[in-house]
């Protein structure tokens, strides 16, 4: 039963990343979009939320950024939002999530700079998420 679920859901969230639309002004995650104080508290949020399933590799490989880059950040936001924990969907705050999320892109090696990642779709839906250069 628990083996089932899990991999329905793996199905799920790959098809809950669908299409929004990106415009001309976006920005992407290489220009600093978090600040280094909220990508530590999203790595304190995450040890305790989410390492006890996802390594942090789990989030720098392929399988990542087949779902995510080249998409708004958005689609993180709500995937992970709506989905994780698996084992208590939607428990953490809006804030918080971002956080984690802040954290995921320092994972990346994207910059940090001087504004905290908000939790709101209008500024989530404008930024660009990218499979870094390594
Ligand atoms: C109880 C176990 C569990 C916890 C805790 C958990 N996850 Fe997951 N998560 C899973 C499983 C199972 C999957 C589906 C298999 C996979 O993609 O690794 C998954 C998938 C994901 C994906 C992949 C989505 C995709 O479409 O590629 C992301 C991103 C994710 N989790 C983020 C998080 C974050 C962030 C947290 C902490 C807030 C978290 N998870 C906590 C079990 C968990």
């Amino acid at each position: 039963m628990i083996r089932i679920g899990i991999i329905a859901c793996g199905v799920g969230l790959t098809v809950a990343t669908g299409a929004a639309a990106l415009s001309a002004q976006d920005k992407s995650v290489t220009a600093g979009v978090y600040t280094a104080a909220q990508a530590d508290r999203g790595e304190t949020a995450f040890r305790s939320t989410c390492a006890s399933c996802h390594a942090p590799n789990r989030f720098t490989d392929d399988l990542f950024y087949t779902s995510f880059a080249g998409k708004p950040l958005w689609e993180m936001f709500d995937v992970i939002s709506d989905t994780m924990p698996e084992d208590n969907p939607g428990s953490l705050k809006p804030q918080e999530y971002a956080d984690v999320i802040a954290y995921l892109l320092k994972l990346n090696n994207f910059p940090a700079g001087q504004d905290e990642l908000p939790p709101t779709k209008e500024t989530l839906s404008a930024i660009r998420m990218e499979k870094p250069q390594r």
